[in-house]
């Protein structure tokens, strides 16, 4: 049967997602919730927050939902399934319940999951306020740089890596003075890994499995990984560093283990796990897990599978996912991201967005931060647009975002001008 299905969020992520779903021959009619801009062409636009659980609740019941597609973390972890569940019997929901969303929600329970599960991470122990002594004692066993981590969610911004001791234990008095209000009263504190990172994307029914295409993330706001972090400022798929070798591994020793640990725990989890892995020497060890899609990731991955996605959450969704096959295009998929002058400082909103059709020839040009004003797409968020070309190689692929990417202007505009250009070199 033809489902109609809601997707839940506003950025470059799930507009890639409705995206995808669009073109889903399963596919009787798409809302976005509340969507942008960009989705509005492909779906039915819901105006209202996906926090607001009783609004999303509206909009299943009033447009008969099938499914729902939670795109961001903060209503998975306040528990936006088990809501939703509760009140309609029948509905599918891709996103875990709160028990489940605790993976992202509280890094202490993601780490003792792993501890739990013989899952390979960063050696850690957690602290409260009352064993701030302790904190600094463990922290005099470790080699800089310190990993510090916010208990729970903080934005992403809940993770600071002091490189010397005195520095650790001040960010630890700020954490525990309330720097990230209540998601820093705990404090993971954990061994650095060195390495190089790359995203793994797991859809799962809580038993079987799909592994997406991995992707790497660029966080740091300029050229060459230098200057503040940002939500990401571009994706590259596939990863040229994490062959064949270095996946079964991943597979073998985390995706594995991780479903099982689900299972085992008895926990139900019908979604998406984004695995931060840190690759050590050809090693995977877990950096974090997320409960949902990577951004700008998922505009890269998206673009490179080529099967049915909306069979795949349907199998996913009912427990079938075992019978499913994951087709991959075997070309690659760069994303640059556009954003305002400023990010991720202060920046100003609000200007005219201009190029975007000329840009979106034979390349997707996702809206992650834009609205409409008087008719016009402009500006409304720090990472603003994210330009996704695909390629017969990694090269190819950037050299056309890029293409498209020039087309693009509005007022102070930036994106960093070498995503992939640091991955050639494992080419
Ligand atoms: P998270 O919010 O857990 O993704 O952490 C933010 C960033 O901090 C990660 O993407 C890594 O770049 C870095 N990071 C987190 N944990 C570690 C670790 N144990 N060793 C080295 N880098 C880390
Ligand atoms: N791109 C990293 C994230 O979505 O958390």
């Amino acid at each position: 049967m033809p489902l109609k299905v809601l997707v839940l969020g506003s950025g470059g992520r799930e507009h890639a997602i409705a995206w995808k779903i669009s073109q889903s021959e399963h596919l009787e009619r798409l809302f976005c919730l509340p969507g942008n801009p960009g989705t509005s062409a492909i779906a039915t636009n819901i105006a209202a927050s996906a926090d607001d659980f009783a609004a999303v609740a509206a909009a299943v019941a009033e447009n008969n939902i099938d499914m729902v597609v939670v795109g961001p973390e903060n209503p998975l972890v306040a528990g936006i399934t088990d809501y939703l569940k509760s009140r309609f019997p029948g509905l599918m929901v891709i996103g875990p319940g709160a028990e489940g969303a605790r993976l992202e929600g509280s890094k202490e329970f993601a780490k003792d999951f792993m501890s739990r599960h013989g899952i390979p991470t960063a050696a850690y122990r957690s602290f409260t306020k009352d064993t701030v002594v302790d904190a600094k004692a463990f922290l005099k066993t470790l080699q800089p740089p310190y990993v510090l981590k916010a208990d729970g969610l903080a934005a992403g911004k809940g993770v600071v890596i002091p490189d010397n001791l005195q520095d650790a234990y001040n960010e630890l008095d700020e954490m525990f003075s309330g720097k990230f209000g209540e998601a820093s009263s705990k404090v993971v504190i954990e061994q650095f890994l060195k390495g190089i990172e790359v995203s793994v994307f797991v859809l799962t029914d809580g038993h079987n499995y799909l592994i997406l295409p991995e992707a790497k993330d660029y966080k740091r706001i300029g050229d060459a990984d230098t200057g503040l972090n940002t939500g990401g400022m571009g994706a590259v798929s596939p990863v040229p560093f994490a062959g064949r070798e270095f996946m079964a591994k991943v597979e073998e020793r985390i995706v594995k283990p991780t479903i099982a640990g689900l299972a085992a725990d008895g926990i139900e989890y019908k979604g998406f796990i984004f695995i931060g892995l840190m690759n050590c020497g050809g090693d995977p060890y877990v950096i974090e897990y997320n409960v949902r899609m990577g951004d700008p990731e998922t505009e890269s991955v998206m673009t490179r599978i080529s099967s049915d996605l909306l069979e795949h959450l349907e199998a996913a969704a009912k427990g079938h996912l075992a019978s499913e096959k994951l087709q991959v295009s075997d070309q690659a998929a760069v994303t640059v991201v556009v954003v305002s002058g400023g990010y991720p400082g202060h920046y100003v909103s609000g200007y005219p967005i201009s190029g975007i059709q000329e840009a979106s020839q034979g390349v997707n040009v996702y809206h992650m931060g834009t609205k409409l004003s008087d008719g016009k797409v402009v500006s409304s968020g720090g990472r603003v647009l994210a330009v996704t070309a695909n390629g017969t190689g990694m090269k190819a692929a950037a050299a056309k975002a890029y293409e498209a990417v020039a087309k693009i202007d509005f007022n102070g505009c930036y994106h960093r001008s070498d995503i992939s250009k640091d991955l050639e070199k494992y080419l």
